[in-house]
């Protein structure tokens, strides 16, 4: 199960028809990052390289050229040397890149100082992803330099300079069927971890050993990475949106929030569960529980094709606002509330993101300054939560210190919506029973 060459190409056919004529579109491979002194961080394609090439070694570039004779295809890529292999493990060469990648051209990125300036020269726009690589917006503006040096006797260099985000972003955002397949698959694999983590939870615990869990049952089956750090957060830690230290030891009553997907064949998942260390809600945990998961389904429901992307986060406030109020935790009526944003105490963050190749993924949010809308194929992650800080001295203490946030992965389909991430306990019978089964 992996994205095909003929998906692959499709992409790039489908991003040049889009380019201006007489145009050129720079793309290179992610930088390896130093993590300390020799150590670097495990490598990973940029996601919008890999997207164009299926490629996924460092230390390449990629040139799109519609309507280019001699091919419009042409990456550069480290050349095959037997010796630096037998450290840093297989390189796979520019002749052997053209069949196996289905590309028209493929030369060693040693030579490309030479070779791209006949690329370039000539064309009236170059496309790429300016101001976020600095060697790489240096490297573009030297060659556009060299050429300018040479116009007065040859072709003219470029004169117009364009972001290639959105084309490209845009394609990123509708999800193909095979993109899905791997985005279930994904999610499959961080359901089993989930449930895995959750089933060796105790008071007692420390969080890394569920962070641990998590992490061996993605790998064990099949993923290679987590898609982002995972959270792992105990009692007043779940209050704590972007936890990642996952060192606290879990204590009798407290809640678990666990945040973590893993990453399939470049695709990720985003997946959030919150339960109790001990199996057994207490009233007030179970109280917001209840409002949570009322918001992500009423959500959920509203993931529909044509609906505006805010829909469904504002379905959530609705919920989320009417609960709060009915426990007693904000006072006054829903609808002025609303108004207020007084919900952003304790839900401050939105409803969701788009999910794809990055886990917060591209696409636009907006278009014209007006929420977008809903189209097949998008993936967004639906997570509301509810996290009440243990300083919040405007509500009565025994709601301090509870953190609750239930996140799932959900595919705008032509009808509806299709829940990616299923099979993990998500109601409180369904947590407390498999819970309680688990420890039986
Ligand atoms: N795990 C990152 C997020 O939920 O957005
Ligand atoms: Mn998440
Ligand atoms: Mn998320």
């Amino acid at each position: 199960m992996s994205i095909t060459n003929r998906e692959f190409s499709k992409r790039r056919k489908d991003l040049m028809s889009q380019m201006e004529s007489n145009s050129i579109a720079l793309l290179a491979s992610a930088s390896p990052s130093v993590r300390n002194n020799d150590a670097e961080y495990q490598y990973r394609q940029s996601s919008d390289f890999y997207y164009l090439t299926g490629f996924a070694e460092p230390r390449s570039l990629l040139a799109l050229i519609p309507g280019r004779r001699q091919g419009e295809v042409v990456l550069f890529c480290q050349e095959k040397d037997k010796e630096k292999e037998l450290w840093s493990g297989f390189i796979l060469g520019p002749d052997a890149a053209i069949s196996e990648l289905g590309i028209d051209d493929a030369y060693p990125i040693e030579d490309i100082d030479d070779i791209i300036l006949g690329l370039i020269e000539g064309r009236d726009r170059i496309y790429y992803s300016m101001g976020k690589d600095d060697d790489f917006d240096d490297r573009v503006m030297e060659w556009v330099k060299v050429i300018r040096t040479q116009a007065k006797i040859g072709p003219h260099p470029p004169s117009e300079f364009q972001v290639l985000d959105h084309l490209l972003h845009e394609l990123r955002l509708i999800k193909s069927t095979a993109e899905i397949k791997l985005m279930k698959k994904a999610a499959e694999i961080s359901a089993e971890g989930h449930k895995a983590a959750m089933a060796i939870c105790e008071p007692g615990i420390r969080e890394y050993e569920l962070e641990a869990e998590l992490l061996y049952s993605f790998t064990r089956n099949g993923s290679r990475s987590p898609a982002y750090l995972s959270i792992v957060g105990a009692g007043d830690n779940a209050c704590t949106l972007h936890y990642d230290s996952n060192d606290a030891e879990v204590k009798e009553g407290d809640l678990v929030l666990i945040d973590a997907g893993c990453e399939y064949e470049y695709y990720a998942s985003d997946i959030t569960r919150t339960f109790p260390a001990n199996g057994k809600f207490t009233p007030e945990q179970k109280a917001i529980y209840e409002i949570v998961l009322k918001a992500q389904e009423a959500a959920i429901k509203a993931v529909i094709p044509g609906a505006t992307w805010d829909a469904p986060h504002n379905a959530s406030v609705k919920v989320i606002t009417k609960g709060l109020v009915k426990l007693g935790l904000i006072q006054g009526t829903p609808s002025q509330l609303i108004k207020d944003l007084a919900y952003r105490d304790f839900y401050m963050h939105r409803v969701g993101h788009w999910l794809g190749m990055d886990v917060h993924d591209v696409g636009d949010y907006k278009i014209d300054n007006h929420w977008r809308l809903l189209e097949p194929g998008m993936v967004t992650t639906i997570e509301p939560g509810i996290y009440i800080s243990p300083t919040n001295t405007k509500v009565s203490k025994k709601w301090r210190g509870i953190g609750v946030r239930i996140e799932d992965d959900v595919l705008v389909t032509k009808t509806g919506n299709r829940i990616l991430s299923t099979g993990i306990p998500k109601t409180v019978q369904e947590i407390e029973s498999y819970m309680s089964e688990l420890s039986s």
